[in-house]
């Protein structure tokens, strides 16, 4: 009986939502947003959260950040059932979307409350939270959001979850975010959004959202060529995870074509390779995916500059660096010492000169312990080395992992000092820069606080030749922005910033060939031989 009611009330529905779409000018539309869930895609969404959450999982609170006529709540009565359903919450912009909800919906138990989800999502009296959320956002593209708003959700986007949007990211990628902050931990989301942020700069930090903070089960990609939901569909996505970490080892299903339950392609990809991946639209990499590529082809990158590596791995800094002079004092032959930097904390410059025997020539000056002879040797040879290192025992140095696994365990991994490092992990907003580049004139290496930047052929060649040269790359590195850096990089929750190697491999590097257009052509060979 209850079936019966409901899907009486679902036709009213698709009829009352047919009489609004048709008093709209498509323009209007366009700029709210308002394109309504198919009511089969809706159900077929909800059937795959059903799937897992389980029947078990007891009540269900519902929410749909932006309810239009209620397609999302109508396909949940459905498949959850109304006892189910502990509560319900729907938001809406429209006035006349939202007498329409509840009109259809209030005696099934749906609170609608009317005015912008944004704003009611930052208000202290805002609806409890829920424990899943079913939603199709508005798709405002950037320019359609006016200046002041776009800066009120930027910093309400940051209070509530750390991530600085991009300016040019639509009002959707505000909605996932402001709308994960409120739902429950541990609950589940599905979110029908546009699949332009799979592989565009302005994407990247939602990107980052799904791959660190939620657990992105699947994303579904629909074929341009399926016209089985019409137009508004064609370069959609259905996002679906759950808001707890990660477990370490997860893989997200990545699905194309067809429907959600019988996709026409699917493919497995780990957090690890979605981190690494610019473009997201890539996957699943089947040959029915209409974007599978292996290639980005955006122009030059620091990549085809420079190798990117993470500085060295000590495995005890507060053991294996030591001052210099302390180091001397103790008798530790040089030959077994290296220079290495101070962290970027304690380093003030941005140019590191060396003094005669290539230490740099700065106020902290510290060697790391690199020594290769076997202890046997060192006892007899190195007395003063030796007894430092029977120091170590005391303070579990050689329990740990990485200095368990190496053999001697004080021999640190070879490096060759980089010309170029930057530091890797540091906060900043807007214009200001949260990494910094530095350029090395010394025989320092640098710890895994630093990226270090190896010059690649060409540049390698030119710089051997003209080491004069270092101060123009130096500042063609200090021109990259601190949006760019953002951009590629990742924030932590408290707006820590970090950037990986591969990430700042992809920043551009088209000022390298504005400078020095001989580099254009072997860009460019390089690139061809990847195709
Ligand atoms: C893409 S439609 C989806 C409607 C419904 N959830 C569905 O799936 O059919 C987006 C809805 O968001 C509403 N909307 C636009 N801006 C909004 C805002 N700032 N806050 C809440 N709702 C908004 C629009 O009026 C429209 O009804």
């Amino acid at each position: 009986m209850i079936a019966q009611c409901h899907s009486t009330t679902e036709e009213r529905r698709q009829s009352i939502q047919s009489a609004i779409d048709a008093t709209k000018p498509a323009a209007e539309r366009n700029r709210l947003g308002q394109f309504a869930t198919p009511y089969p895609l809706a159900v077929d969404i909800a059937c795959y959260v059903e799937s897992l959450i389980g029947r078990s999982r007891g009540s269900i609170r519902f929410a749909d950040p932006s309810i239009g006529s209620g397609s999302f709540f109508s396909a949940a009565l459905t498949v959850y059932g109304r006892k189910r359903m502990e509560s319900a919450v729907g938001v809406e912009l429209d006035p006349v979307f939202c007498e329409a909800a509840r009109d259809l919906w209030a005696d099934a138990g749906l609170e609608v409350v009317q005015g912008d989800f944004s704003r009611v999502v930052a208000n202290g009296s805002r609806p409890a939270a829920p424990n899943l959320i079913l939603a199709n956002p508005p798709y405002v593209r950037h320019h359609h959001l006016d200046r002041a708003d776009k800066e009120r959700l930027q910093r309400l986007a940051y209070k509530m979850t750390g991530v600085e949007v991009n300016g040019l990211a639509g009002l959707y990628v505000y909605f996932l975010l402001l709308a994960t902050a409120w739902m429950e931990d541990g609950g589940y989301a599905a979110w029908l959004i546009p699949s332009e942020f799979m592989d565009v700069n302005y994407g990247t930090a939602l990107k980052r959202f799904l791959t660190d903070r939620v657990t992105l089960t699947r994303a579904h990609r629909f074929d341009p060529d399926d016209v089985q939901f019409g137009d508004a569909l064609v370069s959609s996505v259905v996002l679906v995870f759950r808001k707890s970490p990660p477990p370490s080892g997860h893989e997200s299903e990545f699905t194309f074509g067809g429907t959600i339950a019988e996709p026409h392609a699917c493919e497995r990809i780990s957090l690890e390779r979605l981190r690494e991946s610019r473009k997201w639209t890539g996957y699943p990499g089947h040959a029915k995916n209409d974007r599978h590529t292996l290639s980005d082809g955006n122009g030059p990158t620091l990549s085809d500059f420079f190798r990117v590596q993470r500085g060295i791995a000590t495995g005890c800094n507060k053991f294996f660096v030591l001052e210099r002079a302390d180091a001397k004092r103790r008798g530790i032959p040089a030959k077994y010492l290296r220079p290495i930097l101070p962290s970027p904390r304690h380093l003030k410059v941005t140019v590191i000169d060396a003094d005669a025997d290539g230490s740099p020539v700065i106020d902290r000056q510290l060697c790391v312990i690199d020594c290769d002879l076997p202890e046997h040797v060192v006892e007899q040879r190195h007395p003063g080395l030796w007894e430092y290192l029977q120091t170590a025992e005391a303070l579990g140095v050689k329990d740990g992992y990485l200095v368990g696994k190496r053999m001697p365990w004080y021999k640190q991994e070879q490096r060759e000092p980089a010309p170029f490092l930057c530091t890797y992990m540091g906060r900043g907003s807007d214009d200001k820069r949260p990494f910094r580049f530095i350029w090395n004139r010394s025989a320092a290496i640098g710890t895994n606080l630093y990226l270090m930047l190896y010059p690649l052929s060409g540049l390698a060649a030119m710089l051997r030749k003209h080491p004069e040269r270092g101060a123009d790359v130096h500042e063609l590195l200090g021109r990259v922005t601190g949006h760019e850096l953002r951009g590629e990089g990742r924030v932590y929750g408290g707006g820590l910033n970090k950037i990986e190697p591969s990430e700042l491999g992809r920043i551009s590097a088209a000022p390298f060939v504005v400078r020095w257009p001989e580099f254009e052509s072997a860009v460019q060979r390089q690139a061809e031989l990847f195709v």
